[in-house]
């Protein structure tokens, strides 16, 4: 039987020779499993130590650390050589090419939805009406009360609205912009034409809510406005946002602060009315709610129905943005990836 120390010299030299042969930070583990790792051939070596007579053990024993020292130097050693040149690797020479040509500043551009928002505004504006904005954190009497939707109205739960921690201010996050009509209508007298554009707050999250979006709110005040009037523009304003000759139609609805109230309905944008998975097969996508002001929001403003009428409308941007686009998924506006945001 070879002497265990000449067996442990054996594997020393293996080992060493392992080492310094090995490529990467897996052949070297492997290495080491195999010569003074826990399983290892030197380990095993260490382990029947301890049934040796008392000077075998020592020099035995001795020997083995030796070998076990020797390899796990060489180890280390390796281990910082090949991670020094992977990082080269990675890093390059640790030169600078100071010849190489500069990266050059990409110029951005605005987001869809604020195009969108800004082109909505726009047409408007062109079509006589001045921008007037209120505030995101609204009283309550402001987002529903004055606009006829009184506390326990079932029309409350037409919004899931994110009330303000402190029950005693009676604030909410306003939940649409139609608010505005309100605070405008308190301050001037007709004759009033006004859009109000702004982000509105929902407790609401899936492929086509976002808990924040943008709304822009429209009414016009004088004498002897009607129907027709509502229709003739929001006809004009669908024409100039999708392209002239748009058809589209007034479905009748509920609204609290309108009477009568109806939903507003393009022909669809993708299929142009055929029939597909964006319009769910009908034909016609909704892009708005609007109607004549109710007699009853007049009332908390002092404006005398009998004198007055209005009309108002409301729209979501996001919506109006992913129809112009064909983008199927709110969410994609808010995550800020470049890659998408770049498309636009
Ligand atoms: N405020 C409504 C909402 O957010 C939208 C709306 C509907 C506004 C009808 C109007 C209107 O002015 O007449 O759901």
């Amino acid at each position: 039987m070879t002497d265990p120390s000449d067996r442990l010299k054996e594997l020393q030299e293996a080992g060493l020779r392992a080492i310094s042969a090995a490529a990467s930070e897996s052949d070297l583990l492997d290495a080491k499993g195999k010569y003074f790792g826990k399983k290892g051939a030197v380990s095993e070596i260490l382990k029947t130590v301890a049934y040796l007579p008392a000077e075998e053990k020592k020099r035995i024993g001795g020997a083995a650390n030796e070998a076990r020292g020797a390899l796990e130097a060489a180890f280390n050693a390796r281990l910082d050589e090949i991670r020094e040149r992977e990082r080269l690797a990675r890093e390059g020479s640790g030169l600078l090419d100071v010849t190489l040509p500069g990266r050059s500043a990409s110029v951005g551009h605005r987001h869809p939805v604020s195009r969108t928002l800004s082109d909505i505004v726009s047409v408007f504006q062109r079509l006589g009406f001045s921008v007037r904005l209120g505030p995101e954190i609204e009283k309550d009497y402001y987002n529903f009360e004055a606009l006829n939707i009184p506390k326990d109205h079932p029309a409350r739960d037409m919004q899931d609205t994110f009330y303000m921690d402190w029950p005693e201010m009676d604030l909410v996050l306003r939940t649409h912009t139609s608010p505005i009509q309100i605070r405008t209508m308190e301050g001037m007298r007709p004759p009033v034409r006004v859009i109000a554009p702004g982000a509105v707050y929902r407790c609401d999250s899936d492929v086509t809510h976002s808990p924040m979006f943008h709304q822009v709110e429209g009414f016009a005040v004088d004498r002897s406005v009607t129907m027709a009037d509502l229709k003739g523009l929001l006809t004009e304003f669908c024409g100039m946002m999708f392209g002239p000759g748009l058809p589209l139609r007034f479905r009748p609805s509920f609204f609290p602060f309108t009477e009568p109230s109806a939903e507003v309905d393009i022909r669809c944008v993708i299929c142009r009315g055929a029939g597909c998975r964006v319009c769910k097969d009908s034909g016609w996508l909704e892009i708005l709610g609007c109607g004549m002001i109710d007699p009853s929001v007049f009332g908390f403003v002092g404006y005398d129905p009998e004198e007055y009428t209005g009309f108002a409308f409301g729209m979501g941007v996001e919506r109006i943005a992913m129809l112009r686009h064909g983008i199927n998924d709110i969410r994609l506006f808010f995550e800020n990836d470049i890659r998408f945001i770049s498309q636009f």
